[in-house]
């Protein structure tokens, strides 16, 4: 059977079940400025829009991880298309931060798609499964053991560079703690309508 998801713009409600996003524009536009004004007033500030989260047994360290994520080419142009999800991996013990450098702030320019874990099983929970076109400005936070698909760029670029802030052991006998892979044939499929 195959599994057909829907990709649909992020928002900061939506995402909440898999983690979190700094999303400016609607993040912004949902306070009083006012009284977030920082730098002499040159600047507003807004504390803990999202959160960086790591499980216990953890003696990882932080690390600044840098990803070129190359467009696939079916995935350029602005036709709806469809695309299979064949790697859904997690990060047991850390959350996954992806911060987009160089975007079109405006543009849908990369998806993210994402799972809960099904507790009886630890393996994705499909059911769960959504999809998600983020903007040039957007930066999402997977939540630590969430399932998610390996970045997918959009868009005519060759490549999209991502900043990316992660717990890691680097733990050469037990990889596993830092990712764990669950693989599918073509069976799922998320249909992509940009803008
Ligand atoms: C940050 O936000 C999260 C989620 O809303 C909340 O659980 C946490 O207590 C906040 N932390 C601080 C320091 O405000």
């Amino acid at each position: 059977m195959t599994l057909i998801v829907r990709a649909t713009l992020l928002t900061v409600a939506d995402f909440a079940p898999y983690g979190s996003v700094i999303s400016p524009d609607e993040q912004i536009s949902n306070i009083d400025d006012s009284s977030r004004t920082a730098n002499q007033g040159t600047a507003i500030k807004l504390l803990n829009v999202s959160q960086i989260d790591k499980k216990y047994p953890f003696d990882g360290t932080p690390n600044w991880n840098l990803f070129r994520c190359f467009c696939q080419p079916h995935l350029r142009g602005t036709k709806p298309i469809e695309h299979s999800i064949r790697v859904l991996e997690k990060h047991p013990y850390s959350s996954q931060t992806f911060i987009p450098m160089g975007c079109p702030r405006q543009q849908p320019c990369y998806l993210v798609v994402v799972a809960l874990e099904d507790c009886n099983t630890g393996r994705p929970d499909l059911t769960t499964l959504k999809a998600f076109l983020c903007k040039g400005n957007q930066a999402v936070t997977y939540g630590a053991g969430i399932w998610h698909a390996p970045m997918i760029t959009l868009g005519d670029q060759e490549y999209i560079d991502f900043g990316v802030v992660i717990y890691e052991f680097h733990d050469p006998q037990a990889p596993e703690k830092d990712c764990q892979e669950q693989h599918y044939d073509s069976s799922i499929k998320v249909e992509i309508f940009q803008c």
